[in-house]
């Protein structure tokens, strides 16, 4: 049966938005038409949107009428960055990133780190292996729920609240998904991490709720953290730490923590999922737009590699996930990294080197 009877086609939305976001996406865009072009068992269509701050403003709004119902006859959008220098952070998360997120339930964000091959972790003792972490974020809730107000504004007694939200439904299903990841890895192992010293009612409820899923679970190890005590067994201990879940702020922030351990944010990915697949899934590397490295070429382009590899497997593309990723860590392997990583080489020679080891990849794999 030739290849082209059984090929599969994945429609994919790409919006680069600001910053280095539209370079890093481009970048991913090129490997993922050679990969699928070499691999020829499924086709990959792209469809981009110029949503960005530039289009806010404009017209005053980041999505256009109808935008939402446009992203949803895809089967994934891979996502640049959103922020601009000129407009407050809150008005471009809330108007593009969050405006997605949210209304497409996509509740599960996992973080996947490691230390690359031929890459260095600033912990002196930490090498390639001995950092394997996944790091699953509430994505839907808790402190970026949107709850809360400003009274008063400008005057001295002015008040503002932002209220965190915790409901037992989006916990559990939370924590049953980072569960269920745990188990399919080979160590087993789930941390819980949570604030439940002092924050006595949301985070107690998340420890409780862990306990009561944990019992659905009794092949996984699992234990639980403050958040704090999280960041010094992070630093120390990278090696007795697996599967990580945890709110919506607290693992934002442990996440680019541990893309710094791994060596730079540059590499990190993120998925947005929405587990029920009721919707598109939404792909994007952990970094934001860069201003301080926009337009000049140097921008890392491997967090979005592994954005899109990660895309790839929610596609249910595996094997072509597994040797895009091969050819990447060839690539730093091989010293070809970007500054970030201590090299010298720009997004384009990173990217071409990456698209030169997929057709090495693809030529061996058809000799054999
Ligand atoms: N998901 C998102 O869209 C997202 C995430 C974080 C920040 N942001 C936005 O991005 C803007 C800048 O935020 P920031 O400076 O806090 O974070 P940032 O991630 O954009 O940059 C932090 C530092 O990391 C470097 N860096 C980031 N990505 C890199 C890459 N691929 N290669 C090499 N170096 C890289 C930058 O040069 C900078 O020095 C803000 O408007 C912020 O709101 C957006």
């Amino acid at each position: 049966m030739s290849p082209m009877a059984t090929q599969r086609v994945h429609s994919i939305a790409t919006l680069g938005a600001d910053g280095i976001g539209p370079e890093v996406v481009d970048a991913g865009v090129q490997v993922l038409r050679k990969l699928a072009n070499l691999d020829g068992t499924f086709k990959l269509e792209f469809k981009d949107y110029d949503w960005s701050s530039e289009t806010y403003k404009k017209t005053g709004k980041y999505i256009p009428d109808g935008g939402l119902e446009e992203l949803k006859k895809h089967d994934a959008i891979l996502f640049g960055a959103v922020g601009a220098p000129d407009v407050p952070d809150h008005i471009s998360l809330w108007g593009l990133r969050l405006a997605i997120c949210q209304p497409f339930q996509q509740y599960a964000n996992v973080r996947p780190t490691k230390i690359f091959r031929g890459t260095e972790s600033p912990l002196r003792k930490a090498e390639h292996g001995d950092l394997d972490w996944v790091i699953v974020r509430e994505n839907s809730e808790g402190e970026y729920a949107g709850q809360g107000g400003r009274s008063h504004r400008g005057l001295p007694w002015e008040v503002a609240t932002e209220v965190a939200i915790f409901t037992r439904h989006a916990v559990e299903r939370l924590i049953r998904f980072a569960f269920e990841l745990a188990q399919k890895r080979e160590r087993r192992s789930l941390t819980v991490v949570t604030k439940s010293n002092a924050q006595r009612n949301g985070m107690v409820m998340w420890d409780e709720i862990a306990a009561e899923v944990a019992k659905d679970f009794p092949d996984v190890k699992w234990d639980k953290m403050l958040v704090d005590a999280m960041t010094c067994r992070m630093v120390l201990d990278p090696r007795s730490l697996d599967v990580i879940v945890a709110t919506n702020l607290h693992a934002d922030i442990l996440s680019d923590l541990a893309a710094a351990l791994a060596g730079s944010i540059g590499i990190a990915p993120t998925s947005n999922l929405d587990p029920t697949r009721q919707n598109p899934s939404m792909f994007e590397p952990i970094h934001g737009s860069a201003f301080d490295i926009t337009g000049k070429g140097v921008a890392n382009p491997v967090a979005t590699f592994w954005t899109a590899a990660e895309m790839l497997i929610w596609l249910g593309e595996e094997e072509a996930a597994k040797k895009m990723m091969d050819c990447v860590e060839a690539v730093t392997e091989r010293g070809i990294r970007t500054r970030d990583l201590g090299g010298s080489a720009g997004t384009k020679e990173v990217t071409n080197a990456v698209c030169a080891e997929l057709e090495k990849a693809y030529g061996s794999s058809k000799q054999t």
